[in-house]
C-alpha cells in the first residue's frame, strides 16, 4: 500500500487561483476544522501558471504549497494539463479537436485539445516537468494527479493528423501489408477494399454504417492515444520524483477508455462518482463502480477522488443529498476499499459554469447543513486508521471487457436494446441486494479464489478464453453465461459452427436462433422449481447437447423450449441464461447458484441494509450501511465493537435512518 493511503484521506479539489489571497488563510483554518488532510491542487491552473507562452509564474503556488504544509494538509498536485490556455489554440488552431462530422471545437470551455497535437503535447510536457522539478522536495507533495478525467468531453478527434496516427497505429498492430488490414476489417463487403494505406481514415461521418471492425479499431486507437498523453506525463514525473505515486481520476464504467489498460499504467486508482439522489438505484450503480475501481487495482486501496457534498449543477434538475446521505454514500466507498473520501470542490465558486456545484465550503460558509456534515464526517474518519490495510475479498467475479463492450454496442446487432451495462447490472443488482461481494475481472486474468464467474453479454472473446473457463468449471467453479456471449472474435468476425461456438461444449448446448423482442414485448419463463418470471429484450432458441433445462419459455413459437440451462462439467457447473430475466428471476437464479457454490453474505440484515466486509490478517471490519429512511435492527452473530460510535454491542445493533456502523468482530 502506498504511504499516502495508510490513513484515510479527506479533502477535495482546491482551486485557490479562483480566489483573492485574502481568502487563503481562512481556507487553511477551515481545512483544519473539518479534518481535511489532502487536496488536489492546480488541476485547472495552466492559464494561471503559464500566462503567456513560456512565461511561468509559480509564486502563488509556492505560497499555497507552503501554507498547506504549515496546516498539515498534504497535496495531490495536478500537472495542470487538463485544459490548455486560450493562447495555445489561438497560436495553433490545429491543436483543437475535430468531431466526426468535421466540426472544430473551440476554447472558452475546457479540454479543448487534440490528443496528437504536438503543440499540446510539448506544452503539457513542459509544465509537467517544471512542476515536478520545482516541487520535488516540497514536504507537502504526496502524489501526482495527472490531467483530469481524460476524455470526459473529448474522447476522439477526427483531424487529419489523428487520421495519420490511426494509420500508424494500424500498421503497428497488423503490419505494413494492407492485405492483412483488408482481411481483418472484412473489406470484401460493400466494395470497401483499400489499395494503399493513404486511403485509410477514421470512421468519419459516412452515408450509412461504417465498417464495424474499423469502428472497433478506432475505439482501441482513441483509448491508446489518450493513454499516451498520460504516459508522457507519468514518465516525466517518474524521472524526477520516482517515489511519488501517480494517478488520474477515472469515471466508473466510462466507455471510451479501456481502464484495464489505463489502471496498469498508474500507481493508485482514483475515481469520480456523482450518483443521482433522485434515482432509487443510484447507490447500487455507485457500488458497482466502487467494486470496479477496487478490481482495477487488483484489490489495492483506491481513492474516491471526487463526489459532491450536496448537489451538482450539470443535470437538468440537481437533486440535493438529504441529511446523512453524503456521509452514508462516502462510507459506501470506504466499505468497498477506498482509503480516501474526496470532493469536487473545496470552496464553491462565485463565477463560472460550476458556481452552483456543491462544495465542502458552500456559498453560505459555516452556517450551513453541508458544512456541519463535512466537519462531522472529517472528524469521524480520523478514528478509522486501523481499517486501511483491510481489503474486500470477493468470491464472485463478473467478467468485464471494454473491447467487448465496444464491439457489442456498434450498430447492426440483432437488438440495439442489448446494452452492456444494463445486462451487467441485471446480475450485479441481486448480488448487491444479497450483500455478496463482487469483483470485476478482465477476461483472461486469473480466476483463482473465485467460486462463481459471471459473463454478461460477453459478445467478443479472444481465443483461449474458452479453455480457461473450461478449466475453471472443470476444477469445481460455477460459470453463469448470458445470451449473446462468445459470438465474435477480436476482429469482430463471427465464430462459426453454431452459437456460441467456443462455449458449446462447456455449456452443453447450441443456440439456433436469436429472437429479440419488439419494443414493449415481453415473455416469461417457468422454472423447474415452479416459479414464473418475466423476460424482456431477447430469447435464444436453444438446442440441448447435454445440458439440462432449469427454466422454459412460456410463449411464442419456442414456448416450452429451454430458457436457462445447467451443465455439469468436471467437478463444476456451467449455467446458460438465454434471455433477460426480471429482477425476481435474477434473484432466484443467482441465489441458487450462490447457494450451490457456498457463497453468502457476511451476516444477514434487513432489506436495504448494505453489508460489506474488509478484512486483514487479524480482523474483519463489517460495514453496516442503512439505506432506509427508517431505523433498523441487525442481529449480530457475536459481540462486536463499533469503530464509529465506540460502543460495544452484544447481540444486536440498531441503526437510525441512513445510519452507519463499522463493527469489528
Ligand atoms: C468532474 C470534473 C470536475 C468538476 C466535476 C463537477 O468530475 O473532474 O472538474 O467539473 O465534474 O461535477
Ligand atoms: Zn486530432
Amino acid at each position: 500500500m502506498h504511504k499516502v493511503l495508510d490513513h484515510l484521506r479527506y479533502g477535495g479539489d482546491y482551486n485557490p487561483d479562483q480566489w483573492p489571497e485574502s481568502v487563503w488563510q481562512e481556507d487553511m483554518e477551515l481545512m483544519q476544522e473539518s479534518g481535511v488532510n489532502l487536496v488536489s491542487l492546480a488541476i485547472f491552473s495552466w492559464a494561471r501558471i503559464e500566462r503567456r507562452p513560456g512565461e511561468y509564474d509559480f509564486a502563488w503556488l509556492d505560497t499555497i504549497m507552503d501554507m498547506l504544509h504549515a496546516h498539515g494538509v498534504g497535496v495531490d498536485l495536478a500537472t495542470a494539463t487538463a485544459s490548455p490556455p486560450p493562447w495555445l489554440a489561438h497560436q495553433h488552431p490545429d491543436s483543437l479537436p475535430v468531431t466526426r462530422d468535421g466540426t472544430r471545437l473551440w476554447y472558452g470551455s475546457r479540454q479543448q485539445y487534440c490528443p496528437t497535437s504536438p503543440d499540446y503535447r510539448q506544452g503539457a510536457a513542459a509544465i509537467t516537468r517544471l512542476l515536478a522539478e520545482r516541487y520535488r522536495e516540497h514536504p507537502a507533495l504526496e502524489m501526482w494527479h495527472i490531467n483530469n478525467e481524460y476524455a470526459c468531453h473529448v474522447a476522439e478527434c477526427y483531424c487529419d493528423r489523428c487520421a495519420a496516427a490511426f494509420r500508424a497505429w494500424l500498421q503497428r498492430r497488423y503490419g505494413d501489408d494492407i492485405a492483412t488490414l483488408n482481411e481483418t476489417w472484412g473489406t470484401a463487403f460493400w466494395s470497401q477494399r483499400y489499395s494503399e494505406w493513404d486511403e485509410v481514415i477514421p470512421p468519419r461521418s459516412a452515408p450509412t454504417f461504417a465498417n464495424p471492425t474499423q469502428q472497433l479499431d478506432w475505439k482501441r486507437f482513441c483509448s491508446d492515444t489518450i493513454l499516451e498523453l498520460f504516459e508522457q506525463e507519468r514518465d516525466i514525473l517518474k524521472e524526477v520524483t520516482p517515489d511519488k505515486p501517480v494517478t488520474t481520476n477515472f469515471m466508473g464504467f466510462f466507455k471510451p477508455l479501456d481502464y484495464w489498460k489505463w489502471a496498469a499504467a498508474e500507481d493508485i486508482v482514483s475515481h469520480d462518482m456523482y450518483p443521482d439522489p433522485s434515482d432509487a438505484t443510484a447507490h447500487i450503480q455507485a457500488s458497482a463502480t466502487y467494486d470496479l475501481m477496487r478490481s482495477l487495482g487488483h484489490g489495492a486501496p483506491w481513492m474516491l477522488m471526487e463526489q459532491v457534498t450536496s448537489q451538482v449543477q450539470w443535470r437538468p434538475r440537481n437533486i440535493i443529498k438529504g441529511p446523512g446521505q453524503m456521509r452514508l454514500w462516502s462510507y459506501q466507498a470506504v466499505a468497498r476499499g477506498a482509503n480516501a473520501v474526496m470532493f469536487f470542490q473545496w470552496r464553491a465558486s462565485r463565477s463560472g459554469a460550476e458556481k452552483f456545484h456543491g462544495a465542502l465550503v458552500p456559498h453560505g460558509g459555516k452556517e450551513t447543513r453541508t458544512w456541519r456534515e463535512v466537519v462531522e464526517l472529517g472528524q469521524e474518519l480520523k478514528k478509522l486508521k486501523e481499517i486501511t490495510a483491510a481489503q474486500v475479498k470477493a468470491e464472485v467475479a463478473i467478467l468485464f471487457d471494454w473491447e467487448s463492450w465496444w464491439a457489442l454496442e456498434i450498430e447492426c446487432k440483432p437488438s440495439a436494446e442489448v446494452r452492456q451495462l444494463e445486462v451487467a447490472f441485471d446480475y450485479y443488482a441481486p448480488l448487491f441486494a444479497a450483500n455478496i461481494a463482487i469483483d470485476f475481472v478482465r477476461p483472461g486474468d486469473a480466476l483463482d479464489g473465485y467460486k462463481v464467474v459471471i459473463a454478461p453479454v460477453l459478445y467478443q472473446v479472444h481465443d483461449g478464453l474458452a479453455e480457461q473457463l473450461d478449466a475453471f468449471v472443470a476444477n469445481g467453479g460455477r460459470l453463469v453465461m448470458s445470451f449473446f456471449s462468445g459470438i465474435a472474435d477480436e476482429r469482430d468476425h463471427i465464430y462459426l459452427g453454431g452459437y456460441p461456438a467456443p462455449f458449446r461444449k462447456l455449456l452443453g448446448l447450441r443456440v439456433e436462433e436469436f429472437a429479440p423482442y419488439a419494443e414493449g414485448q415481453v415473455n416469461g419463463v417457468y422454472s423447474d422449481e415452479e416459479d414464473q418470471f418475466g423476460t424482456r429484450t431477447w430469447s435464444d432458441v436453444i438446442a440441448l447437447e447435454g445440458a439440462e433445462p432449469i427454466a422454459h419459455f412460456m410463449s411464442d413459437y419456442y414456448a416450452n423450449n429451454p430458457a436457462i440451462t445447467r451443465n455439469s462439467h468436471g467437478s463444476g457447473t456451467s449455467y446458460y441464461v438465454g434471455t433477460r430475466l426480471d429482477g425476481a428471476g435474477m434473484g432466484w437464479l443467482l441465489e441458487r447458484v450462490c447457494r450451490e457454490a457456498g457463497v453468502g453474505a457476511p451476516l444477514s440484515a434487513p432489506f436495504g441494509v448494505e453489508v460489506v466486509q474488509r478484512r486483514d490478517d487479524s480482523h474483519s471490519y463489517t460495514f453496516l450501511l442503512n439505506h432506509n429512511l427508517e431505523e433498523v435492527t441487525i442481529d449480530l452473530p457475536r459481540p462486536a465493537h463499533d469503530l464509529i460510535s465506540g460502543e460495544d454491542h452484544r447481540s444486536r445493533i440498531t441503526l437510525g435512518a441512513r445510519g452507519v456502523a463499522i463493527i469489528r468482530m
